[in-house]
């Protein structure tokens, strides 16, 4: 079953596949929103730049071109309000599950049209790619991995991409290498920001027998949260891991999780980061920090700065 979401899900966030499709899709977001914050002389790199690209250019790709910016927003921080449920509070789990509803209404009919007549969209080759010939998948087969992908891929790159360019801001030595060698660096730089701030909390599971880790046992049937931020901070692998080091040559961060549930759009993620920050790093080369003030991060299982406030 876990394959046969795979196969619809992989062909549109493939290595290859992304290189194809991304920058067309980040570009012109991209700019438009360097344009608005440059015409201000700069501001909130958060909400006015990498948030708006990471939403909108998922939802592209998903075929959900259609569905504005402040709706697709809304989806998200209702979704997470279910998935940061720890405590299992009746009042957030009732928010999560409305959101979820309008969801599946909205992507409802998207759906029959895609069924009949399909595109390029991610939810049609989630529909069609590997069935039988006039054959699609179910619709509630889709809708519980649609909205994994809505709740984690949609803004988690622009999260991501944030917490790697306060990493650069803070560090302008680094900074300045990055400027000068972009091809080479540039990558390194969004892997590291993405270890120093890892963007999803935990991988959550629960577990089907009694197991015994480190010399404790957790019982059967138990929820258990692996904590994704810790393990990319394990100082048996990372020298002084609270530091942000686009020089490190430690072996793989945990950001996009592990196993059979690895991250499905883990290509599709670093692609668009990695394009949203050269091309404002191309075209805002003397960007910096606001004022002085540390950039507060927030947020436990969705962590991201608050806000990047920039001067251009
Ligand atoms: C920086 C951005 C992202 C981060 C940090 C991230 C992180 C993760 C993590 C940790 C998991 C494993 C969850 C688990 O095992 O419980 C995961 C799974 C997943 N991610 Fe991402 N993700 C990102 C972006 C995206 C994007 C853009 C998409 C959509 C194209 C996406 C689609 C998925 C899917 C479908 C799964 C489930 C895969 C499966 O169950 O086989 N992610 N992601």
């Amino acid at each position: 079953m876990h394959q046969c979401l795979r196969s619809g899900v992989d062909p549109k966030y493939h290595p290859k596949r992304v290189t194809t499709y991304l920058d067309d899709l980040v570009l012109p977001i991209a700019r438009e929103c360097l344009s608005t914050l440059r015409a201000n002389g700069g501001g909130d790199l958060m909400s006015g730049y990498f948030e708006p690209i990471s939403i909108l250019s998922l939802a592209h790709s998903l075929g959900l071109g259609e569905v504005d910016l402040k709706t697709l927003r809304r989806w998200f921080f209702g979704l997470a309000q279910g998935a940061v449920n720890f405590e299992c509070d009746p009042e957030r789990q009732k928010v999560a599950d409305e959101i979820s509803s309008e969801i599946t209404e909205t992507v409802t009919p998207v759906m029959e049209r895609l069924s009949k007549a399909p595109d390029d969209s991610a939810l049609s080759h989630m529909l069609h790619d590997g069935m039988p010939e006039g054959e699609s998948r179910p619709f509630s087969f889709l809708l519980p991995t649609l909205k994994v992908i809505l709740l984690g891929g949609m803004q988690e790159p622009g999260h991501g991409a944030g917490s790697i360019m306060t990493g650069l801001l803070q560090n302008p030595d680094q900074f300045a290498e990055v400027k000068a060698d972009m091809d080479r660096l540039l990558p390194r730089a969004v892997d590291e920001g993405l270890r120093w701030v890892t963007p999803i909390g935990t991988q959550t599971r629960q577990t089907t027998r009694d197991v015994e880790i480190g010399g404790t046992t957790i019982p059967g049937g138990q929820p258990v949260a692996a904590i994704l931020a810790s393990a990319s901070h394990c100082e048996s692998r990372f020298s002084e891991p609270g530091r942000f080091n686009i020089h490190r040559n430690e072996g793989n961060h945990a950001a996009f999780g592990f196993g059979h549930h690895f991250c499905a759009g883990r290509w599709f993620a670093r692609q668009q980061i990695t394009t949203a920050l050269r091309y404002l790093i191309d075209n805002a080369p003397d960007i910096q920090l606001q004022d002085q003030a540390p950039v507060r991060f927030r947020g436990w299982e969705f962590r991201a700065p608050a806000a990047l406030e920039v001067a251009l």
